[in-house]
């Protein structure tokens, strides 16, 4: 059995690392709680892949099992799903003591965690990651929530599990476009803390979905959530790429998964950095060339003008500016608050056509 890495926030909780850990997940709940029901939440096509295996390990860990299964997808992640998971919670009459626990993506953690952090005014809740993205990012730090039909993640609390076990032989199943949007939030993590990190994954892509590589990016999320919980300082630096990148996603129709579009984001973001001056046109190229060895793309043709008005939806703009999360260096990044009119300007410096 191998350290886990220990996040302390409002309430700490161990990441366990290790492969093997899905058939161990019961006994490693049940070290942690003294929980008699579980309610395992997952997509449609998580439980044919893994449910049964993770409702035994949990019965033998002596819970009393129940199972929500909700439609995959990110529009599935509305106040409807929410609405059927917590109706289901009250009906079986779950109490205060007893547990929720997530398997699958970000969806599935997003809205396991809305719906523990709001049961009965909150139980205990516990990640288990089925993508890369999710392992190295949403099931660490408490974000959760649901999209509203205004916007994406509007409804949420700041809701911290019990803890997050991370089973690398789960991504095995992962399809490998998928695989590459998980790493492109690992570039984002090396871009902003690792420079050693950030040269291993371009030299090596096939690293992104190792043991070592995970562990060290959930450090560094770990780092900066314990730095900033509540997203008011340094946890925005994890926005990188993003907006430009929420820009590109939403302009395509959510046709762009949203780690390609990210990766687009931050290749922009670097070059106009590098045209700005805040780094050097060699930082830009090299953030360029890792991305592209990940086979992630760093461009689009979607017309600068309607990103920007994408932009200018965001919900991370404050009045009339926006921060946007700027590379420096490989390895540090700074955010710069930008005023809405000079938001073109920077795009066009980007790329944007
Ligand atoms: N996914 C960004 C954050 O957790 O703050």
């Amino acid at each position: 059995m191998n350290t886990p890495v220990e996040v302390k926030a409002s309430r700490s909780y161990p990441v366990w690392i290790e492969k093997g850990l899905l058939e161990k997940a019961g006994e490693r709940i049940r070290e942690r709680t003294g929980a008699k029901r579980a309610c395992i939440v997952m997509g449609e096509h998580v439980v044919k892949l893994y449910g049964d295996r993770l409702q035994r390990s949990l019965e033998h860990a002596g819970f009393q099992v129940l199972r929500f299964v909700h439609k995959s997808g990110e529009r599935h992640k509305n106040l409807e799903t929410y609405g059927e998971l917590m109706g289901l919670l009250a009906r079986s009459g779950m109490t205060r003591s007893d547990l929720l626990v997530s398997l699958g993506g970000g969806v599935t953690g997003d809205l396991t965690g809305f719906a523990a952090a709001t049961f009965q005014r909150g139980v205990d809740f516990v990640q288990i990651p089925t993508s890369l993205l999710a392992m190295v990012d949403s099931s660490v730090g408490g974000k959760t929530g649901v999209n509203l039909p205004e916007g994406k993640n509007l409804a949420g609390a700041f809701w911290q599990p019990l803890l997050v076990l991370c089973d690398p032989l789960l991504l095995e199943t992962l399809p490998r476009e998928e695989l590459r949007c998980g790493s492109a939030e690992e570039l984002k993590c090396a871009v902003l803390r690792d420079e050693g990190l950030f040269n291993a994954l371009s030299k090596d892509p096939a690293l992104a979905a190792s043991e070592d590589v995970i562990r060290r990016c959930v450090q560094i999320k770990r780092d900066l959530v314990e730095e900033d919980e509540f997203d008011r300082g340094s946890r925005r630096l994890l926005n990188l790429g993003h907006s430009f990148g929420h820009a590109v996603e939403a302009c395509s129709g959510y046709e762009i998964l949203h780690g390609q579009a990210v990766a687009i984001g931050m290749a922009m973001i670097a070059r106009a950095a590098a045209a700005k001056g805040i780094c050097s046109v060699e930082t830009a190229e090299k953030i360029r060339a890792g991305l592209c060895a990940l086979s992630l793309p760093t461009e689009t043709e979607i017309p600068g003008e309607a990103l920007l008005k994408a932009l200018l939806r965001d919900k991370k703009r404050s009045g009339d500016s926006m921060n946007l999360v700027v590379p420096e260096t490989i390895g540090s990044c700074r955010v710069e608050k930008v005023p809405v009119e000079e938001l073109g300007d920077w795009l066009r410096l980007g790329g944007a056509k």
